[in-house]
């Protein structure tokens, strides 16, 4: 089927990346900002029996990325898209993927049902934080599937340091699932650590590593505000890695957690997921291969 790409305002770069390795059509389409904020959205191709496929990322603006989401997604519907397939690779409120406290918003359910409601039909994400797997899955009744940007992280830092003897570190149980899978993908032994959080900006770790005269790659699915990777960096330090990089998926940085990162690893690396100037590694291949 025709597929056409719509750009969303966090995730240009990715997109047009996408129609070059898909060879889809650009949509034609109008879009800007009113003076107080909100969205203003119009399209010009011709979606009629077509795949439209929307490209967003949930951060920076997670709230105006779900809006314009909406927008497009309902106005594609009405123009008679046949399939409407998300690519979110960052998705938004992906977090608060279970009731943690009675009383919350179960927010990630929240956003999932809207967006199936209004016609979208799949949802492809990358290194999702409300999956451990790389399966086909179902989101409170939106089909989706989750990728993983590890295996071209590792792939990448080794051949631009061309690195012998890597070790890669999960931080974090909730990351082993991405260790294995880029751990085989790449031939690299691994450790996952243990990380309790103590609170927004403090983590304890826990568990051995054994990474003397080794190239370690820490490799996490979101930087936030760089504490879980600067405990885990720190750890194979102590016992002798001989260069320690950083990789994730989607590097969030918040704060000064880039400055604080670059001068403790030796290199650090996200993918364009998140635009900013450690994303070096494209999600489009992994992507165009999960649109066929
Ligand atoms: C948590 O479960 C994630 O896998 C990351 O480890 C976490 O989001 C990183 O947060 P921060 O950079 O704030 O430590």
């Amino acid at each position: 089927m025709k597929k056409v790409i719509i750009p969303c305002e966090n995730a240009g770069d990715l997109a047009i990346k996408i129609v070059e390795k898909t060879g889809s059509e650009l949509a034609s389409y109008e879009e800007r900002r009113f003076p107080d904020g909100e969205f203003y959205f119009r399209l010009d191709s011709d979606v009629k029996n077509k795949e439209v496929v929307v490209v967003q990322s949930g951060y920076p603006h997670p709230n105006s990325s779900l809006i314009e989401m909406f927008l497009i997604v309902d106005t594609c519907k009405r123009a008679g898209a046949k399939k409407i397939t998300l690519v979110v690779p960052y998705f938004p409120y992906a977090r608060q993927d279970k009731i943690f406290k009675k009383g919350e918003a179960f927010s990630l359910r929240t956003m999932a049902k809207l967006l199936k409601k209004l016609g979208a039909t799949k949802l492809i994400t990358v290194d999702a934080h409300f999956r451990d797997d790389y399966k086909k899955y179902n989101l409170f009744g939106l089909d989706g599937i989750n990728l993983s940007a590890g295996p071209e992280l590792v792939k990448y830092l080794k051949a631009k340091f061309k690195l012998k003897n890597v070790h890669l570190i999960s931080p974090d149980w909730g990351a082993s699932e991405m260790i294995r899978n880029a751990s085989k993908k790449t031939k690299s032994s691994s450790t996952v650590l243990k990380k309790v959080r103590k609170g927004d900006y403090n983590v304890e770790m826990s568990g051995e590593v054994n990474v003397k005269g080794k190239n370690v790659v820490v490799l996490d699915d979101i930087i936030s505000t760089g504490g879980t990777m600067a405990r885990a960096i720190d750890k194979a330090k102590k016992s002798g890695a001989k260069k320690v990089f950083a990789a994730a998926t989607h590097g969030l940085f918040v704060g000064d957690a880039l400055p604080l990162l670059k001068k403790t690893a030796t290199y650090v690396v996200t993918t364009d997921s998140i635009v900013n100037e450690t994303s070096e590694v494209t999600l489009a291949g992994e992507i165009a291969k999960a649109l066929k």
